[in-house]
This record gives structure tokens, sequence and C-alpha cells, in this order.
């Protein structure tokens, strides 16, 4: 056995026993996957978790057997998710969270090892969007603010992460979620495509760094999906969302949760050996 195996053993005899029957089913909301048990044992944080991206996560991952902290900043949307994952029979929480505010996501961290003793695994998921046009025409508090939100706040959260993870799991994942608009020029989005491609280099730099402490960090990088920031786009330009199916091979958006299972597998003992990646969950679009 390598040594990275004897170090997976050694980390996962930490790992309070849950066993795979203790899963909760699938919820009724709307999914109908199948669950594998494939976070039971693990502590998940996760940003963004109110609506969209994150709060598919969040379910996903509890119906996975992880126990779950759910952050972001609108308080009705993160109690109404956790309610809803509780009465499917999972285990969560959650924290209010401004990704903009460091002292607010250093405690949100804290608060996940506060509750539930450890950290094995984070989604930085949160992020904002930016008023769509060319780049001359985005104001400076709005570049400032997608910066600090897209940017500095998953940079912010992984610092945080990564100590409490050293401190109580001893080794774990991170997933960052980029964008496809990482890959490519965004004459609409074009702030938003920017910090987004400097959180691919943060990304794959956290890879190298913590790798040989046994903690995966990968980003997954969501084509068209079907939340509120995209429907905000396609209000504010409108066609949008039509025009993007257009330029997709699989021709439709993602639903949430197809993004969700993308990043519970790399949160996963399952991509054991995948660190350091940029993984499009994007139709095809970038193929
Ligand atoms: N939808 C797409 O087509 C698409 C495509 C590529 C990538 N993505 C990425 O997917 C992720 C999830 O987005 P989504 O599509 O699910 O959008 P969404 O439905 O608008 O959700 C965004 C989440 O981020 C939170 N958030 C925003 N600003 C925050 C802040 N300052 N501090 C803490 N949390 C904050 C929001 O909650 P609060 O407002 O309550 O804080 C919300 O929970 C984002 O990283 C986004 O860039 C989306």
């Amino acid at each position: 056995m390598s040594g990275a195996g004897a170090r997976r053993l050694i980390g996962m005899n930490d790992i309070p026993t849950v066993s795979a029957d203790s899963v909760p089913a699938a919820s009724g909301s709307g999914t109908a996957t199948p669950v594998s048990g494939l976070l039971v044992g693990k502590v998940a944080f996760v940003t963004g978790a109110g609506r969209g991206i994150g709060a598919a996560s969040a379910r996903l991952f509890a119906r996975e057997g992880a126990r779950v902290l759910l952050a972001a900043r609108t308080e009705h949307q993160l109690k109404a998710v956790t309610e809803e994952i509780r009465a499917a029979g999972g285990t969560a929480d959650h924290v209010v969270c401004d990704l903009a505010d460091p002292a607010s996501v250093q405690a949100a961290v804290d608060r996940c090892v506060e509750l539930y003793g450890r950290l094995d695994v984070a989604f930085n998921n949160g992020a904002t969007g930016q008023p769509p046009g060319p780049m001359d025409q985005l104001s400076e508090a709005d570049f400032d603010h997608v910066c600090a939100v897209n940017l500095k706040g998953p940079w912010l959260a992984m610092t945080a992460e990564i100590t409490a993870i050293r401190a109580t799991a001893r080794r774990g994942a991170i997933v960052n979620t980029s964008s496809v608009g990482s890959l490519m020029g965004n004459p609409e989005l074009p702030a938003y495509g920017a910090a987004k491609r400097a959180l691919n280099s943060l990304t794959a730099s956290a890879a190298v760094t913590y790798g040989p402490e046994d903690i995966r960090v990968n980003a997954i990088a969501p084509g068209t999906t079907l939340t509120e920031m995209l429907r905000e786009w396609d209000e504010k330009s409108p066609g949008t969302i039509e025009q993007l199916n257009a330029q997709t091979p699989l021709g439709r958006p993602a639903d949430p949760e197809e993004i969700a299972q993308a990043a519970a597998w790399l949160l996963s003992d399952r991509s054991s050996y995948v660190t350091g990646t940029v993984l499009r969950v994007d139709g095809g679009m970038r193929a």
C-alpha cells in the first residue's frame, strides 16, 4: 500500500461510524436519485446554500449521509432548506455568513466545528452575479464587489477550512464553484468571468499546497443552470437562456441537482486521486 493509502486508512478511522442504512432516503424535493452513502460520516460546510446549486447540494449531501452546515446571507432561505433536510431525516443547521466579510466567514467555519466537532469537506459555492454588459460600463463598485465575494470570499473560506480540517478530520476535500465562463471570454460578464478564472488558479495552488496533507482541492465549472442567478441574467438580457442552450450539445440547462452530484463525488472518497482539476459540468458547452 502506498503512503497515501496508509494515510487514507488512518484518516478513515477518525470518522464516526454511521452505516449506510441510516442515510435518509431521497426527500420529496423533486429528485429521485438513489442514495449510496457517498458522504457518510462527513461533516460538510456549504456556502451559497440558501437556494440554487448550494441548496440542492446541501440536500444531496445530507441524503448521502453528511451532517451539513448551510451558509449564506438570507436567513429565511437557509432556515427553509435546513428544515426540509431535517424533515427528510438528515442532519443540518445554518449560519448567516457574508463572504465579503472576513470575520463572518471565519465565524461560520468555527460554528461548523462548534456544532459538529469537525470539518471534513467544504463546498465554496456562494457567489454573486454582475450587471451584464461590456466592461467599460461596469462601475468600479460592482467590479470590486464581484471580486470580494467571488474570489476573496473563497480564499477566506479555504483559509479557515484548511485550518479546521487540519485540526479535526486531519484529511479532507474542498470544492470551489467556478463557472464555464472562467474558460472563455465573457463580453456580458467580464468581471464575473475574470474572478472565476482567478478562482481556478487559486484552486490549483491550494491543491498543490495541501495535497501532501491529503486535503484535495478541486473546482467545478457549471454551465447553464436553472437558478435565480441565471434567471436574473435572462431578465436583464432577454433570450440569454435560449442562446446558451443553443451552444450546449445537450440542448438544455442543468437542474441544480445535476451540478450538486458532481460536487458530491469530488468531495467523496470515491474521487480520492482527483485534485487540482476544474471539472466542467456544462452539458458539453466547452467540448
Ligand atoms: N446558475 C448558473 O448558470 C451558473 C453557471 C456557472 C456557475 N454558477 C455558479 O454557481 C454558484 C451558485 O450559484 P447559483 O446559480 O445557485 O445562484 P443563486 O441561486 O443566486 O445562489 C447564490 C447563492 O450564493 C449566496 N451569496 C451571494 N452573495 C453572497 C455573499 N456576499 N455572501 C454569502 N453568500 C452569498 C446567495 O445567498 P444570499 O444572497 O442570501 O447571500 C445564494 O445562496 C455560484 O458560484 C455561481 O457563480 C452558476
